[in-house]
């Protein structure tokens, strides 16, 4: 996957970095690796010492942790522009769940100790942090209500999240990798059949087409009816 060298202009394009000025920037990317990884890989584990923050420039990936009877609960979806890790450095805890590339991803990593210098003297940088913690608790309890909802429902949430992840400017028509039905069903915390079988179901009502290029949903009306828009 070519992507261009990280500039402080493009670094200030993703949100969390907006405030910040030339010479924060460079600071930050004076002590900056990028690496390129294949799917499925464990960028970050659950119960790790982790003193990195991680921005995904390109690839999706999942938060996942397990329940007590060892069953995979997948906790986000991550995307392009997304950091992680920003937990361990705000609590100074270990990892709070494991952290897996879903597709091939680009990752910047970020020393995290630097990072937290410049929140101590940036109230900005600060500000954009309790965003994204106040964002994603909002997202975590949309996805706790969805739940309880019927299979259809789920998994077509799920898809118009991978949808709109899948690159900047994407929206839930936009196509995505083909994930297995393995995935999927993690993903929309259903079983693998009930998975497969909604799958076809969506297929056969015209509602999602599957092509060499990826997946795609082909119409926003079944998500109209059930809210999800
Ligand atoms: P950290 O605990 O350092 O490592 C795992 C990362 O997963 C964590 O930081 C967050 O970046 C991310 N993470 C954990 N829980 C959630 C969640 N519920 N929603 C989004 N991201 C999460």
């Amino acid at each position: 996957m070519a992507i261009a060298s990280l500039t402080p202009e493009l670094l200030s394009a993703f949100p969390l970095f907006e405030s910040l000025e030339q010479a924060d920037l460079e600071r930050l990317l004076e002590r900056h690796l990028a690496s390129a990884l294949g799917e499925d890989q464990l960028l970050v584990q659950e119960s790790d010492w982790g003193e990195t923050l991680f921005l995904i420039r390109a690839g999706l990936a999942k938060v996942r942790c397990f329940s007590p009877d060892g069953e995979e609960v997948v906790l986000c979806l991550l995307g392009p522009g997304d950091v992680f890790g920003e937990m361990a450095l705000l609590d100074e805890k270990p990892r709070s769940a494991d952290v897996l590339s879903l597709t091939p991803v680009n990752l910047v990593k970020f020393s995290g100790a630097l990072f937290r210098q410049l929140m101590l003297s940036r109230a900005p940088l600060s500000l954009a942090i309790a965003q994204l913690q106040s964002k994603r608790l909002r997202e975590l309890n949309r996805r706790f209500a969805i739940h309880s909802a019927d299979a259809s429902t789920r998994l077509l949430n799920a898809l118009a999240q991978l949808a709109c992840l899948s690159e900047s400017g994407a929206n839930v028509l936009s196509v995505f990798p083909a994930l297995g039905q393995r995935e999927l069903a993690a993903i929309a915390g259903l079983s693998r059949e009930t998975t497969s079988r909604t799958l076809s179901k969506l297929r056969e009502r015209g509602y999602l087409e599957e092509t060499a290029a990826g997946m795609r949903l082909l119409s926003e009306e079944p998500l109209k009816r059930r809210c999800l828009l």
